[in-house]
Formats: structure tokens, sequence, C-alpha cells
């Protein structure tokens, strides 16, 4: 923790306790067709997942189910009634008329309320005479009582770090003034990422969260992450990213998940390991069995060994047979041939056909387009 507040981390947390989140039994279907499903996992103080998957795995998606942007058809999420979750989404939408500095700080609702209330206090006594009354001492004990809460909670810091995370995510002193509406979509998104850095959330769910940041802010949020004292789950094809910063993964692979304490690159060793002594205990397996079923065969053709034969099929059945886990090797293959000036035909298609699910997009589809030609799709 000490480490969290000097460096590049946020002030004294302002929460202690970081809750847990359990996914239960986890299914998605999407037009019937199972997306992914059985999924059991959890999440708690210090993990930090890096989610990975092929395109259209379901990542997205997992992300959604579990900042219950989407309902699950099956199982469960259960966690504390208070545990608090942000989300990068990867579509953005600010309110009009805020600054920089102003949307990061809708981080702190809680702090902000109760600057409103010092404020009508502080008014308020400042205004009064009656400094004997009974209700001028209650105002003196309301003022203390919330002066007290509000360096809990970080009042006395966040101005701070608002700056200093700002700053890490690469905006310079002089912007903080300047509405949000005027920066670009990649500039927004910084500014979300540190409104939910600056939030301490218990679970923080980050969907790309390096694509529109150059190497600085890359290394800070390196940093800055690596120290979050809650769950982060991110989603990137940043493989040096999520070696810098996970400590755990979990990779969606048709439709089921592996789960194991290792950053990506270690992951994907120990997959090819545990698939490599999965392959070869299969090979063991399937040896033994053959060789079972010669004896069996042998047996059955003499009397005297009938029930010898007998238990060997027994035996045989009873057997767990090894399963090796998947992989999934699907690969769309395209071909552009080379060639300095293009022939006649740029584009020629023949049948193509394209569902979503079960939606029927495209349905054989033949389409030429030729050098030069200016086709309307
Ligand atoms: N709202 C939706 N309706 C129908 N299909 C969807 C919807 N959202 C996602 N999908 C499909 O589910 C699959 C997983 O999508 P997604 O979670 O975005 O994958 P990833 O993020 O791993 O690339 C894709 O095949 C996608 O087309
Ligand atoms: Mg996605």
């Amino acid at each position: 923790m000490q480490g969290f507040a000097t460096k590049v981390g946020l002030g004294p947390a302002l929460t202690s306790i970081f809750r847990m989140l359990n996914v239960h039994n986890l299914g998605v279907s999407f037009g019937g067709v199972p997306l992914f499903e059985g999924i059991s996992f959890r999440l708690g103080p210090g993990d930090r997942v890096g989610l990975i998957g092929k395109n259209g795995a379901g990542k997205s998606t997992m992300l959604k189910v579990l900042a219950k942007d989407i309902d699950p058809d099956q199982g469960s999420l259960a966690s504390d009634k208070e545990m608090s979750l942000g989300f990068l989404r990867q579509d953005i939408d600010f309110e009009q008329g805020r600054t920089v500095v102003e949307e990061a700080q809708q981080a702190f609702v809680e702090i902000k309320a109760l600057e409103k209330k010092l404020e009508t206090v502080n008014q308020e006594l400042a205004e009064r005479t009656d400094y004997e009354s009974e209700s001028y001492n209650q105002l003196m004990i309301d003022l203390n009582d919330l002066q007290h809460r509000y360096e809990i909670i970080g009042g006395y810091n966040y101005q701070g770090d608002t700056e200093r995370i700002l700053q890490g995510l690469g905006f310079k002193r002089e912007e903080f003034g300047k509405l949000t509406e005027t920066f670009s979509g990649g500039w927004r998104m910084r500014i979300e990422l540190a409104k939910l850095l600056l939030q301490q959330n218990d679970v923080l769910l980050l969907d790309e969260p390096t694509n529109h940041l150059d190497i600085e802010s890359i290394i800070w949020l390196e940093h800055f992450l690596s120290s979050y004292p809650g769950a982060v789950v991110i989603v990137s094809h940043d493989k040096m990213f999520l070696d810098n910063v996970t400590n755990r993964t979990i990779e969606i692979v048709l439709g089921r998940i592996y789960d194991y304490n290792k950053p990506y690159s270690k992951y994907l060793l120990l997959r090819d390991e545990i698939r490599e002594q999965q392959l070869a205990a299969q090979k063991n397996q399937e040896k033994h069995i053959q060789h079972t079923e010669k004896l069996i065969e042998k047996f059955r053709a003499k009397a005297s060994k009938a029930s010898m034969a007998q238990s060997l099929i027994k035996k045989l059945d009873r057997i767990d047979r090894i399963e090796v886990d998947q992989d999934d090797n699907a690969v769309m293959s395209i071909r552009f041939p080379v060639s300095v000036t293009p022939g006649k035909v740029v584009v020629e298609a023949e049948s193509i056909g394209k569902n979503y699910g079960q939606k029927e997009v495209l349905r054989e589809i033949d389409l030429m387009i030729e050098r030069g030609t200016k086709p309307l799709l």
C-alpha cells in the first residue's frame, strides 16, 4: 500500500476493504447459439486478470455480463451489496459542458456532496451569534463529524490525485480547464479512464485500454495497475502490457475457460505443456486400451477364459477416457495475390454468405469489380 500511495497511485485509500465477485455457472447465447456455458470463477482483491481469446470468443460479452450491461442466460453473479465496479467501455458518452477536471472528478460523488454540506454548515456558523445555544453546539458537532468523514474519504487528497492521474495519462496542466467535447475520441477515453482510476472500484473492467494511449501513458498505466488494490480484468491485444500488468489469465476457448495464475506469456507456455502432457497421457491410455481389446478377443475364443474376458470388458468400460483440452484452430484463409499492375478483375466473389448467429446478412452473393469501375455497394 505504501508504494501505491507514494508512486503513481492515489492518496490514502478511500476504502480499505476490497470486495469479491463470484461468477457461477454462467451461460450466454445469442439467437439460441451458445457463446459460453458453465463458466465459474471468482475475482478478488489483487487479481489482475488478462481476459484473452480469439476474435469473437466472447471477451467483450463477458465484460458486459460482469458489468451487468447484459443479463446472462444461465448462472449468476454474486457479490457484496456494496461492491463497486468500473467499466471502461469502447463507446463513451459524456455530458456536454464539463471541463476535463470536472469530468474526472465525477469520480468523487461523496466528497463533492460533503463539500456542499460543509459549505452550508460553515455559512450558518458564520451568520449565527447564539454561541451558547444547544443548536449552535449541535452544529459544531456536525461540522466536526463532517470534517472527519471528509478527511477519511480523501477530501484533502483528491485534487492532487486527479492532477497526478490526468498528467500520468498525458494531459497537460493547461488542458485541465478545457471542455471535454473539444477533445478527440482517444483523449476522451483517457478522461474516462482517469475517472475510473480515481474511483478505486472493487472491480475494474478495461476493454482495450491501450488502444488510444502513447507509450509513456501505457508505461504509466502499467505502474498504476500493478499496484491496484482491487480486482482488474483487462482485454488487450498488447501482449507486453498484459505481461507487465497481469498475474492471472483467463482464456475463453470454444465456450469454456482456462484460468491460471500466470501472466500472458507464461500462461501460453503452461497451456502448451498441459496439452502435451494430456496428449502423451491420452496416447498411453490408447495403447493400454488397444492391448486390452486384443486380450479380450483372444480370451473370448477360449471357453475356459470367458470370465476373464468378461472382467476385462468391464474394466475397459470403467476407464475414464483422457481428453485433451481443445484449441480453437479455426482460421480464415484469405490470400491477396501480389501484382504490380492489377489485372482487369480486381475482385471476383462467388456465392458469398455471412451470418451473425442465426441472422443471415448475405446469401449467395456474386460480385465482380473491374479495374477502373466504382461500384456503389
Ligand atoms: N448483441 C449481440 N447480438 C448477437 N450476437 C452478438 C451480440 N454481441 C456479440 N455477439 C456475437 O458474440 C460473439 C462474441 O462477441 P464479442 O464478445 O464481442 O467477442 P470478442 O470481444 O471476444 O471479440 C461474436 O460472434 C459476436 O458476433
Ligand atoms: Mg471485443
